[in-house]
């Protein structure tokens, strides 16, 4: 079975309008395997049908379904492990020299699907930083669907087996029937909002940005514009981290690479850049580059809306 052309050009249409995810040719499968349950769920025949009823009937509840349906929300426990060691070893140190009263430290885990990297981010901070410092994770996605099990902090033992370590598992979470319940305390410290990359980013600053295994589904004008944005709310002297498939270099020159343990992270240079290989091109991205200013921050508040 495989897609009507119609079908398939549709799809990539509506998903790359809507979150910047490239579904070129050749990704008919991917396509065809990912509807497939909701063409069965309304009783369709198969995809063809099931996407010509979503074309037709232009009803946003599909049309956010079709696009939820195609994001990979891959993830696990301390995903890479390096970015959990280089937060203890290099990043909160580095934080402290700069902060010598670190009383408040604000996080942004973009792209957090299920939530397994802002627990992780949450439980590593919790090893070491006292109660003298106040933590806060905004953690944000553009699938509804993950954040509600993210919100719920409720996984299953496959979910759990998955990178967690067992004492991290006895410390932070109990028995919920067969699954995992996430202790209240940590979750607490996390504020789940929706957010597509694509627009404005949650107000600032922060301290850290997590913006992990999500750039490698943008074209690059995509990449340049929402590091362009993160750049923005990271505080000078703050940390990027991505994917360890991602990087800046040769994408955005406003950045600084860190060597740490086996990967990288990234600061960001401000008032002063590396040459980029190809200028700045598209409307979205920021007009800032070369001489862009260190930013001003409103003092920050604890769950503050995001942009839409
Ligand atoms: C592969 S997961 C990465 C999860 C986590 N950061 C990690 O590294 O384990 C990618 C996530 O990006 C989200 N995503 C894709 N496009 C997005 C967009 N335009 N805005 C916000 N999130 C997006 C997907 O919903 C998915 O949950």
């Amino acid at each position: 079975m495989s897609l009507t052309r119609e079908t398939f050009d549709f799809v990539a249409d509506l998903v790359r309008r809507r979150s910047a995810i490239q579904l070129e040719p050749g990704k008919e499968y991917l396509v065809e395997s990912r509807l497939l349950p909701l063409a069965r769920e309304g009783g369709h025949s198969g995809v063809d049908a099931y996407v010509t009823s979503v074309r037709t009937g232009r009803r946003e509840p599909d049309l956010v379904a079709v696009v939820e349906a195609l994001t990979t929300n891959e993830t696990s426990w301390f995903r890479d492990s390096t970015p959990f060691s280089a937060l203890r070893t290099h990043m909160l140190p580095a934080l402290r020299a700069e902060r010598p009263v670190l009383d408040r430290l604000r996080v942004w885990s973009a792209a957090c699907s299920t939530g397994q990297e802002p627990y992780s981010i949450a439980m590593t901070l919790a090893e070491i930083l006292g109660p003298s410092t106040r933590t806060e994770i905004v953690a944000t996605d553009l699938s509804d669907q993950v954040l509600n099990q993210a919100k719920e902090g409720r996984y299953s033992q496959l979910e759990v087996n998955r990178g967690l370590p067992a004492p991290m598992l006895v410390r932070h979470f109990r028995r919920s029937g067969a699954d995992w319940q996430i202790a209240e305390e940590l979750r607490r410290t996390i504020t789940f909002q929706r957010h597509n990359l694509l627009d404005a980013p949650p107000l600032g600053p922060f301290d850290l940005v997590f913006l992990r295994n999500v750039l490698i589904y943008f074209d690059l004008a995509t990449k340049r514009a929402i590091l362009g944005r993160v750049h923005r709310v990271l505080r000078p002297g703050g940390f990027l981290v991505l994917g360890a498939a991602e990087t800046t270099i040769g994408v955005d020159g406003d950045w600084e690479r860190v060597p740490v343990a086996r990967g990288s992270v990234y600061r960001p240079v401000h008032g002063g850049t590396a040459a980029l290989p190809t200028p700045r091109t598209t409307a979205t991205a920021p007009t800032f580059g070369v001489s862009r200013p260190a930013p001003t921050f409103p003092p920050a508040t604890v769950n503050q809306g995001v942009s839409r």
